[in-house]
C-alpha cells in the first residue's frame, strides 16, 4: 500500500492505478471511499474481499460528470415522472452526498449491483473525487473504505489502520467535511424512497420533489434492502445510546467513554474520554465530527461508550441511524 498526496501528479498516479485495475482509497465529501473501475469484474470481487463485505450489498458507481450516467442507468426504461424528478435533484443537489437508485443498463457488472435490477449512482462534490474520476475510466464503484460493519472512514489513517496492504493506494485528502454517508433515494419504482438518511437533508430532497418514504431499516427489523443491516458503523467498544440531554445527569461509571452531541453550561467534560459533537448543537457540525470522534474514543481502550442522540432534525436523524446501529452491535 502507498500513500499519495492530492498533488496532480499523485493524482494521475492513481488514476492510471485505477485504470490498470488497483483499489484507490479517496477522500470524498462523505467518508473516504475504496474505489474500483465499476466495468472491472475482478477488481470489483476484490472490493468485497477486502472489505469481508457480502456480495448481496451492492456498490455505489461515483460519477464526475452527468453524461456519464447514462453509462450506468438504463434511459429508455424512465417514466415521465421519474425522469422529471431525477433531472430537478441532479441539476440541484448533484454534485452532493445524494446517491440515486435507478434501473441499470445491462452492461453494468452484477458484482458492482449483486445482480439487481437497479444501480446506485453518485456524483460526489470533492474536487480530489472528482478529478480522479475523471482522469480514471469515469465510473468509480466505492463502497465506504473501512471492514464491514464497522466504523466508516473520515480519514486517511482510519482507512490505514482497517485495511492496510488490502488496497493498492490511499489519497490522503484529510478529514472530510460531511462525516456521514450520502442519502441514499430509490428513484426506481413508485413514490422515491429514501433508503438510508445522509448527508442531504430529507427537507431539501421533498422541497424540490415532494414527500418521499423513508424506508430505513430501524436497527431492530429485518433488513428491506441490502445494506440496511441492524449492527453497522460500530466502533469495538460496545456503545450504550440514551436520548439528547440525558446524558448531562448521568455520573460517569469507571471505564465510561462519552460522545455529547452537545452539553448545558456547568456540566464537567473529562477531557481525556469525552467528546462534544458541536458545542454549540448545530447537526451539520456535529454529523462531521461523529466518526471521527468515535474513532478516538474507540481506540482508547474504554469499557464502554456512552452516546448521546442528536435531536431529530436535518443531519440530526443521519446521525442517530448510525448511532442506533452502533449501539445494536452491544446488545
Ligand atoms: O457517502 C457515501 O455514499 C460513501 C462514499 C464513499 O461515496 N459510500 C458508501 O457506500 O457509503 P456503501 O457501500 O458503504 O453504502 C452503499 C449503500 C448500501 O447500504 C447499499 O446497500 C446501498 O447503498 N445500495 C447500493 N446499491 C443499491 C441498490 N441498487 N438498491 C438499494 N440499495 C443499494
Ligand atoms: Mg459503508
Amino acid at each position: 500500500m502507498e500513500m499519495l498526496s492530492t498533488a496532480e501528479n499523485d493524482l494521475e498516479k492513481a488514476a492510471a492505478a485505477l485504470v490498470k485495475g488497483c483499489l484507490v482509497a479517496f477522500p470524498t465529501e462523505t467518508v473516504y471511499g475504496l474505489g474500483a473501475d465499476a466495468f472491472n469484474r475482478s477488481v470489483l470481487a476484490r472490493i468485497f474481499e477486502a472489505k469481508g463485505r457480502p456480495r448481496f450489498d451492492p456498490l455505489i458507481i461515483h460519477i464526475a460528470t452527468l453524461e456519464t450516467l447514462w453509462k450506468i442507468a438504463d434511459e429508455s426504461l424512465l417514466d415521465r415522472t421519474t425522469a422529471e424528478r431525477l433531472s430537478i435533484l441532479s441539476e440541484r443537489l448533484w454534485p452532493g452526498p445524494l446517491t440515486l437508485i435507478l434501473q441499470k443498463r445491462k452492461e453494468v457488472p452484477d458484482l458492482a449491483t449483486s445482480a439487481l435490477a437497479t444501480a446506485a449512482i453518485r456524483f460526489p462534490s470533492h474536487p480530489v473525487a472528482q478529478k480522479l474520476i475523471r482522469l480514471s475510466t469515469g465510473a468509480i464503484a466505492a463502497p465506504s473504505a473501512n471492514l464491514f460493519g464497522r466504523l466508516s472512514p473520515t480519514r486517511a489513517s482510519h482507512v490505514k489502520a482497517q485495511l492496510g496492504d488490502k488496497v493498492d493506494y490511499i489519497i490522503d485528502g484529510g478529514k472530510t467535511q460531511v462525516g456521514v454517508e450520502s442519502t441514499v433515494l430509490d428513484l426506481s419504482h413508485g413514490v422515491p424512497r429514501v433508503l438510508r438518511q445522509g448527508g442531504t437533508e430529507l427537507e431539501k430532497i421533498e422541497a424540490l420533489i415532494g414527500p418521499v418514504e423513508v424506508s430505513c431499516a430501524s436497527p431492530s427489523d429485518a433488513p428491506l434492502s441490502p445494506g440496511q443491516l441492524k449492527s453497522h458503523y460500530a466502533p469495538r467498544t460496545p456503545l450504550i445510546l440514551c436520548k439528547n440531554g440525558e446524558l448531562d445527569a448521568i455520573p460517569y461509571a469507571p471505564g465510561e467513554g462519552r460522545l455529547y452531541f452537545s452539553h448545558s453550561e456547568g456540566v464537567e467534560i473529562i477531557a481525556e474520554r469525552a467528546r462534544v459533537l458541536s458545542e454549540t448543537g448545530y447537526v451539520t457540525e456535529a454529523a462531521a465530527n461523529l466518526f471521527d470522534y468515535l474513532h478516538e474514543l474507540d481506540s482508547l481502550g474504554l469499557e464502554f461508550i456512552r452516546a448521546e442522540e442528536a435531536p431529530g432534525c436535518g443531519l440530526g436523524e443521519a446521525i442517530n441511524d448510525r448511532l442506533r446501529r452502533a449501539a445494536s452491535k452491544s446488545m
